[in-house]
């Protein structure tokens, strides 16, 4: 099971105006005034439902309450006084309420009790000193500490509640064990909202090894922070929270201590808490609005989940599958594996032989692994601690232990290497050691890569020797780059899946899962074995284009990320087995919405607009800051992928071609595209460029904005396909009446739509030097400059025999060729 615990981030720092600290003064005085007696329960006093003990300056209030939907049960807590909500910090008797309002506190020699006014008074909850007091109180400090002295002895505590927390974790407390006192403090959340008794998870300082935080369920470790590595945790990835508080990590030889300080001034009140769900969020109070605004401490994804990948294997939440073994080391159980349980691990491929003939492989950006098992030492330099790891056959891992000032310290770990996590930029160093003879064949992996590199050089010579040894060497050569990239996986792009995994995601590829069928293949719904969805495009095995396109469409987007552009997450060539694993958007593509009466009414204006402006971004992204240089060839609505908030994601690139960076356009003998979207070079004379892509943006945003398809278009009064009856519209100055009437009422201003319809018309205009490039129409969609007149668009014409009178011979004769040669795919 995966649980993803999201918190966000709401900031809004809390000012005090000059009035409010007046208010706030006077307040506290009031407080003062009303309180300062009433902070302690001496011994002859006794404190019954519905009284309460409030701390001297007001800041804590202390008696019985209900948790909120569990209004019968009565239990004994200490929460915030100034926050009418009341946020419960601490609760004595939680797993013993009281079904009625006859509980009564009082204090004895051996400390506070709870109980309830029968006379047979046995003890419902009693904070049972080891030492007995002579002359006992109890009292709350403004700090929320509940404190049980002599009341001669102010500085001296017998017993604190600080030692005992709840789910509660207060600026100034430490969080942590020392061996000295034998005071362990360790957080315990509620079952429920309702329920304040300990439920399944625990929050606490391990002192196995180099001390970290771990969170168990029950006895089960499900979250572990790492080490502490000079300023934060290993397991979490940098924040920038410095200004709003600070959190130090104390180790010694007998103690482990988490602190943490607020930094805000005027708002210093503050709580880390944990939800009964496990999850950890730091509140401060907000001063102006006497509300908690809550700060996220930690997310945990599904890489966190405490060893998800086994011993020895690694996580990395961007890539699919997310578990892989480390450089050496192979799945213990591959079928498990290939069924996405990782939970088997890694083996080593070859033994450690120990002594002197070992080394060590240094892995950058990771979690570190779980310290349980390790030895540490402060001081030491990381060449006296590689030292020490290779003095010891069963020592496996080193690494510094601060990262601070270039790093110091040494961190050496035994055994099998637990929970490890790949964060790329914010994670440590880690050298694993390895066996002499891996070390080497690493080495050998590296320059059969190179040779990979080489292939495409290779594969292009070969297409004029023989096509059919083009494909079975290609296929071969894929199998092994295949192979290769699951056993190293340090820097290749792309993930690749088993076929297993993807059979058992899409049911098997049946038909039930069919999301559509493409040029090149059936789409399919597939969700993998921790429930994340994914679309799987599985290209047909017979299909011409076949390998190349898949070589094209993999090598072409692996590397792009926008938030415009479908996210390939990865890929499986097996067994004659083509398939493309992409992200799965739930709400299809824009077709299906815009050409259907019902569902084109989910789509205002605004979301049209948004829509446009979407697909030019992701196809600027394309031609110009991608670091390849994409034409994409097929751009039509059919391609535009919603996701859940209906912004567009161009997805299907098969027909991609990166191009350099001079712009001539290139030309295939070969032209594939869809018919209506194509620019009249491209269909004519193979020419395509950037600006063949733009004439299809353009027909799709024309089709985005009258709702129709441009081929097959009909209209009574002409028969011009959507390009010309826009165009004829455009000519005759009424463009409304192009304007898909769902949409109508949603529009506030039409010169807006009007000038969006007129930069699609300079975008489908016949001769692409006359279209303007991306970056040109993203700047006139967000920009409200004048904008150049159109000139006459190319194939404006739907059928042959209808020229449209006015028009020039050319264009007509080009009309009438497009329909005769190009039947639609
Ligand atoms: C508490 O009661 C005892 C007798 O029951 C008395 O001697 C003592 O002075 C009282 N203490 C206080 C603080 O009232
Ligand atoms: C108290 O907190 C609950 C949530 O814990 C919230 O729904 C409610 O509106 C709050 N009430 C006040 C008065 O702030
Ligand atoms: C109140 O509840 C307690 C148990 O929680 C019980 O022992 C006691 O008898 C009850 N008292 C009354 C007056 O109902
Ligand atoms: C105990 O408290 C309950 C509820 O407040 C009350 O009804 C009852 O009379 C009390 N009993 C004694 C002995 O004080
Ligand atoms: C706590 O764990 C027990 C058994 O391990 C389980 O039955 C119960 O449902 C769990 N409770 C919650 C709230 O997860
Ligand atoms: C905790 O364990 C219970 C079973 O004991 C399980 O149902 C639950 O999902 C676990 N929670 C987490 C966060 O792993
Ligand atoms: C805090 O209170 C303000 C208004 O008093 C409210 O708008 C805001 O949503 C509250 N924030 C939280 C986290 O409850
Ligand atoms: C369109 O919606 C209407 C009413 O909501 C429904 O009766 C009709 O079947 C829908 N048509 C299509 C094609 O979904
Ligand atoms: C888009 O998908 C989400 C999630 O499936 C759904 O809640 C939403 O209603 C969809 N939007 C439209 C306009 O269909
Ligand atoms: C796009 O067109 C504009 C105007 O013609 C030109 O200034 C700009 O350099 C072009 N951008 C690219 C990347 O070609």
């Amino acid at each position: 099971m995966h649980t993803k615990h999201k918190i966000y981030i709401r900031i809004s720092k809390a000012s005090m105006e000059g009035t409010d600290i007046i208010l706030f003064c006077s307040c506290l005085l009031s407080v003062l005034v009303l309180y300062s007696a009433e902070d302690t329960i001496s011994a002859n006093q006794t404190i019954s439902d519905g009284q309460t003990i409030v701390s001297a300056h007001g800041e804590f209030e202390m008696g019985f309450f209900s948790p909120k939907g569990n209004p019968q049960n009565r239990y004994f807590g200490i929460w915030y006084k100034k926050i009418s909500n009341g946020t419960v910090i601490w609760v004595a008797n939680r797993e013993t309420p009281i079904a009625n309002t006859s509980g009564i506190i009082k204090v004895s020699s051996i400390g506070i009790v709870v109980s309830t006014n029968q006379s047979t008074n046995i003890p419902i909850w009693s904070s049972n000193s080891l030492r007995s007091v002579k002359n006992p109180v109890a009292q709350l400090l403004d700090s929320g500490n509940l404190v049980f002295r002599d009341e001669n002895e102010k500085q001296y505590f017998v017993w604190q509640s600080f030692d005992h927390p709840v789910d509660t974790f207060l600026p100034g407390m430490k969080f942590g064990y020392d061996l000295v006192t034998g005071i362990d403090r360790y957080l315990l959340p509620w079952k429920s909202d309702d329920d304040p008794a300990p439920g399944n998870y625990t929050c606490r300082v391990d002192r196995n090894g180099f001390p970290q935080i771990f969170f168990w369920n029950n006895s089960v470790p499900w979250y572990r922070s790492g080490p502490w590595v000079g300023s934060r945790f290993s397991g979490n990835p940098v924040q920038n929270y410095g200004e709003i508080y600070r959190e130090r990590f104390v180790v010694s030889e007998t103690m482990a201590y988490y602190v943490f300080e607020v930094l805000i001034t005027e708002s210093p009140i503050a709580r880390l808490a944990l939800t009964p769900s496990g999850a950890s969020s730091l509140y401060i109070l907000n001063t102006e609005k006497h509300n908690w605004t809550q700060y996220r401490i930690f997310q945990v994804t599904d890489c966190d989940r405490y060893g998800i990948c086994g011993t020895n294997g690694v996580c990395d939440v961007n890539k699919s599958p997310s578990c892989e073994c480390m450089d050496g080391f192979d799945p213990k159980i591959p079928e498990d594996w290939a069924e996405a349980d990782w939970s088997s691990g890694c083996s080593r491929k070859v033994q450690l032989e120990c002594g002197n003939r070992d080394g060590f492989v240094k892995y950058t950006g990771v979690k570190l692994p779980d310290t349980r098992w390790s030895w540490y030492n402060m001081s030491m330099s990381l060449v006296e601690c590689k030292d020490r790891c290779m003095k010891d056959c069963n020592c496996t891992a080193y690494s510094n232990l601060d990262i601070r000032n270039g790093g110091s310290g040494c961190l050496l770990w035994f055994g099998g290497l637990n929970d490890m996590q790949g964060y790329s930029e914010d994670g440590q160093d880690l050298y694993v050691r390895m066996a002499a003879s891996e070390l080497k064949k690493n080495r050998k992996l590296r320059v059969k890569r190179l040779q990979i590199v080489l292939v495409p050089l290779l594969v292009i010579l070969m297409v004029v020797i023989s096509l059919s040894l083009l494909y079975a060497y290609k296929t071969k050569r894929l199998k092994k780059a295949g192979k290769q990239k699951t056993l190293r996986g340090q820097d290749f792009d792309l993930p690749l899946f088993s076929l297993m995994q993807i059979a058992k995601a899409t049911d098997n590829f049946s038909n039930d899962r069919q999301l559509g069928k493409g040029g090149f293949g059936t789409v399919y719904k597939g969700i993998l074995g921790g429930g994340r969805e994914i679309a799987v495009k599985r290209l047909s095995k017979d299909s011409r284009q076949g390998v190349d396109e898949f070589m094209n469409e993999v090598s072409s987007i692996a590397k792009l990320q926008h938030r415009n552009l479908a996210m390939l997450l990865g890929c499986c060539i097996q067994e004659g087995e083509r398939l493309l694993i992409y992200e799965y958007l739930p709400n299809k593509s824009l077709d299906y919405y815009i050409f259907d009466k019902n569902m084109s009414q989910s789509l205002n204006w605004p979301k049209r607009y948004n829509i446009i402006v979407g697909i030019a971004r992701g196809l600027l992204y394309l031609h110009q800051d991608s670091r390849l240089k994409i034409i994409h060839r097929d751009l039509k609505a059919s391609n535009i992928l919603l996701d859940h908030d209906m912004n567009p994601k161009i997805s299907d690139f098969g027909l991609a071609r990166t191009f350099g960076e001079s712009e001539t356009p290139a030309s295939t003998t070969r032209v594939v595209g869809t018919h209506g979207y194509m620019s009249p070079e491209y269909a004519f004379d193979g020419l395509f460029s950037v600006k063949s892509d733009v004439y299809s943006f353009g027909v799709s945003l024309l089709e985005v904005i009258a709702g129709k398809r441009n081929r097959g278009f009909v209209h009574p009064d002409h028969h011009l396909n959507l390009i010309g009856h826009v165009w004829k519209r455009y000519t005759e100055s009424n463009l409304l009446e192009v304007i898909d009437s769902v949409i109508l009422e949603s529009i506030s201003n039409q010169h807006e739509v009007f000038r969006v319809i007129q930069i699609g018309l300079l975008c489908v205009q016949e001769y692409p030097e006359d279209r303007p490039n991306m970056s040109s129409t993203m700047m006139m969609l967000t920009r409200d400059d004048a904008l150049p007149i159109p000139k006459q668009p190319g194939f404006f014409l739907e059928r042959k025999n209808y020229p449209e009178t006015g028009s020039s011979p050319k264009a007509s004769t080009m009309n009438t060729i497009s329909v005769s040669s190009f039947a639609p795919r």
